[in-house]
């Protein structure tokens, strides 16, 4: 069944400009689909186009607990300059204490295992939460930022979740998303100017050296098909 709603959407905004397809998966799910925002440059284009095209669409974000000052900022500028009231999704204080507690506080560096695990408890559960009683959920994802991204499509089944995933900017370039940020004079994290393209947790974050791949800066001790937090699980990682 859900396949058939995919196809449909697929066939009808393969091609079409972001603010289309949002429209479009507003008007089909209604209040059954809802946006991610890690409050990265993608994102925050994506939460401008929801405020000029539906601005009842709710918008949420996943605190880790480990993010940067400058992001925590941006919420606040983002909600004030969109009039928004961005929903905020904590990770379950029990399990944050028994990991911290057994396996130590920086648990991320010693394995890729510990990193998942982190990664499972202060993200993809919280996800989980977030996206109970939705049948879709829209990601500022992009083909060409990493080697596990090139085969997204714009809607499609998302197994790990058991949803629908919308992916509006899939095929915009770096470049396309600065524009249309200087453009429109959205609000970003000034870490970007500091030599951060993808900004995650501030542990696991570092900024990049001319010529590195985007994503590099981002768990940059592990190997880059290994870098997906579990958010986005593909059959590869
Ligand atoms: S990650 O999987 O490596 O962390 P990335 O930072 O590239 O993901 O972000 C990709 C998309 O995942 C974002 O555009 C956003 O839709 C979603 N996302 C990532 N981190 C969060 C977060 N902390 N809260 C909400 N959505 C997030
Ligand atoms: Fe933990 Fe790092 Fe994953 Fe953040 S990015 S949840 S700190 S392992």
């Amino acid at each position: 069944m859900h396949q058939e709603i995919i196809d449909k959407l697929n066939t009808e905004l393969e091609t079409a400009e972001p603010q289309k397809i949002l429209l479009s998966v507003f008007q089909t799910f209604n209040d059954k689909v809802g946006f991610a925002s890690s409050f990265g440059m993608e994102d925050q284009v994506i939460t401008a186009m929801i405020a000029e095209v539906c601005p009842q669409m709710p918008v949420f974000t996943l605190d880790t607990g480990r993010l940067f000052p400058e992001t925590y900022d941006l919420i606040e500028k983002t909600n004030a300059r969109y009039k928004l009231q961005i929903k905020v999704y904590f990770p379950d204080q029990i399990a944050v204490e028994s990991m911290v507690n057994t396996l130590g506080i920086n648990l991320f560096y010693d394995s890729v295992e510990n990193r998942k695990h982190c990664c499972g408890v202060r993200k993809t559960l919280p996800l989980k939460r977030a996206l109970s009683g939705l049948s879709a959920w829209v990601t500022g994802l992009r083909r060409s930022q990493s080697v596990t991204r090139t085969n997204l499509q714009v809607i499609e089944w998302d197994e790990a979740n058991g949803l629908i995933k919308v992916n509006p900017l899939i095929n915009w370039s770096e470049d396309e998303v600065k524009n249309y940020i200087s453009l429109h004079k959205i609000p970003y994290n000034t870490l970007h100017d500091k030599g951060f393209p993808s900004i995650g947790c501030q542990p696991c974050t570092r900024a990049i050296g001319p010529g590195e791949d985007i994503r590099a800066g981002r768990w940059w001790w592990e190997l880059p098909e290994q870098k997906e937090c579990g958010l986005h699980q593909t059959k590869g990682n």
